[in-house]
């Protein structure tokens, strides 16, 4: 007899974005003449930059061609890519990140939910909450977790973000493995300190622990004292993996290219306490379960390095960081303490009251579309998390809207 992987069972049952779907559809349908905005689900509206689209067209056209034709890539990723990220992203940060450290990808979204794959099914979790739900669902489903209980599972160490510590938790009290970071963070928007990220660095050293370091919206960071890498930290390339995406930093979300940072200093353990560097797991991982990144995507991908890309993607997340200045602005004169919008694309607003009462209040009364702060997890609970990726013309009504329906 066929059977399924229990674990699944303990998941609950809806996703978030599907349940705030279906009650945006039901008003939709109930109201059709009241157009809704949508500043709920975290998905980019502006095209791709220029220099991309020139790219991904010349792939193509090398592609129609013999001579210059690509069949299979190196799964990892071509080296034009590799080396580029390497200098732009890192090696111009000071941080000391090989090409052949970067595995390029179809997503941040896969690798950081597969990335638990190379790891033991007893380690020790560490997640925050609120928390982007990929990291916690993908460990329930591995069996590394108990049963949910009253929107927590068991066995996994919440980190609480709240505004009592501005949203950045500290270093827990009790020894854990596997730890989830991310910053600026997806929701609250909230960014960590190089004092803060030390104190992180630290305590995986100290319990011989990993960082999984979700940067998916460092290019929203426009403090300069703000660390854009974990590789920033004195002794992360001992302790700490990082996940990039070309989504939100230049519109990739349609396109898909993201990459994740292994240096080959990180180690885990086996059970008679022998160091494997995790560099030559996920190696094995990716090329036995990945064939590589198109060449025509890995190509739109190297043009934000080019000197007219770096300054289209720089001029995109400025578009939204302005819109977010809005949200944040509008939402702070009605009354309301927020975090985030100034280095990230997230503003989390502290409601005071039942967060799917006031998604429903926004979407009945002003027909604007948040994200209900329970859906992160239970400290979400009281806030919403409002996106700034959306024209201008539908911010500014959003929030004429908002603040009308608000009064
Ligand atoms: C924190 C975080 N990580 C990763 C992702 C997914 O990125 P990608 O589009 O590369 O899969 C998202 C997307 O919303 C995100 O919010």
């Amino acid at each position: 007899m066929i059977r399924i992987n229990e674990n699944y069972t303990k998941l609950k049952a809806s996703y978030l974005f599907s349940d705030i779907a279906k009650r945006v559809n039901a008003y939709v349908t109930a109201n059709p003449n009241q157009p809704v905005i949508r500043l709920g689900i975290g998905d980019v509206t502006e095209p791709l930059p220029a220099a991309c689209v020139e790219a991904l067209h010349a792939g193509a056209d090398e592609m129609a061609k013999r001579a210059s034709f690509k069949g299979y890539g190196p799964e990892q990723g071509y080296a034009f890519l590799r080396e580029a990220i390497a200098q732009n992203e890192y090696a111009s940060r000071g941080c000391k990140i090989d090409a052949d450290e970067i595995f390029v990808s179809d997503g941040a979204k896969c690798d950081c939910g597969n990335i638990q794959e190379i790891f033991a099914t007893d380690v020790r979790l560490a997640i925050p909450d609120p928390v982007y739900p990929v990291y916690v669902d993908t460990n329930v489903m591995a069996g590394r977790t108990g049963p949910s209980a009253d929107g927590r599972y068991q066995g996994v160490t919440y980190l609480e973000s709240t505004p009592a510590n501005g949203y950045v938790p500290s270093v827990p009290s009790v020894a854990t493995d596997l730890i989830y970071l991310c910053f600026p963070n997806n929701p609250t928007g909230a960014v960590a300190t190089k004092a803060q990220l030390s104190e992180w660095v630290a305590y995986a050293k100290k319990n011989k622990a990993v960082i999984l370091f979700d940067s998916a919206y460092e290019a929203f960071i426009r403090d300069p004292n703000i660390p854009h890498s974990i590789y920033e930290i004195e002794g992360a390339r001992d302790v700490a993996i990082e996940f990039r995406s070309f989504s939100k930093t230049a519109g990739f979300t349609g396109t898909r290219c993201a990459y994740t940072v292994i240096p080959k200093s990180v180690v885990a353990y086996d059970a008679a306490g022998n160091a494997h560097p995790l560099h030559a797991l996920w190696n094995r991982r990716h090329t036995t379960k990945f064939n590589g990144v198109a060449y025509p995507i890995q190509k739109a991908a190297a043009a934000i390095y080019t000197d007219a890309g770096k300054q289209q993607t720089k001029a995109l997340i400025d578009f939204y960081l302005g819109n977010a200045k809005l949200i944040r602005a509008a939402m702070t004169k009605l009354g309301f303490t927020c975090m985030g919008g100034d280095n990230a694309p997230y503003i989390w607003v502290n409601t005071g009251r039942d967060s799917w009462e006031f998604f429903d209040l926004l979407l009945n009364k002003a027909q604007v579309v948040c994200t209900p702060g329970a859906g992160f997890g239970k400290c979400g609970e009281g806030h919403v998390r409002i996106s700034a990726f959306n024209s201008r013309e539908n911010v500014e009504t959003a929030l004429n809207r908002i603040a009308a329906a608000l009064k």
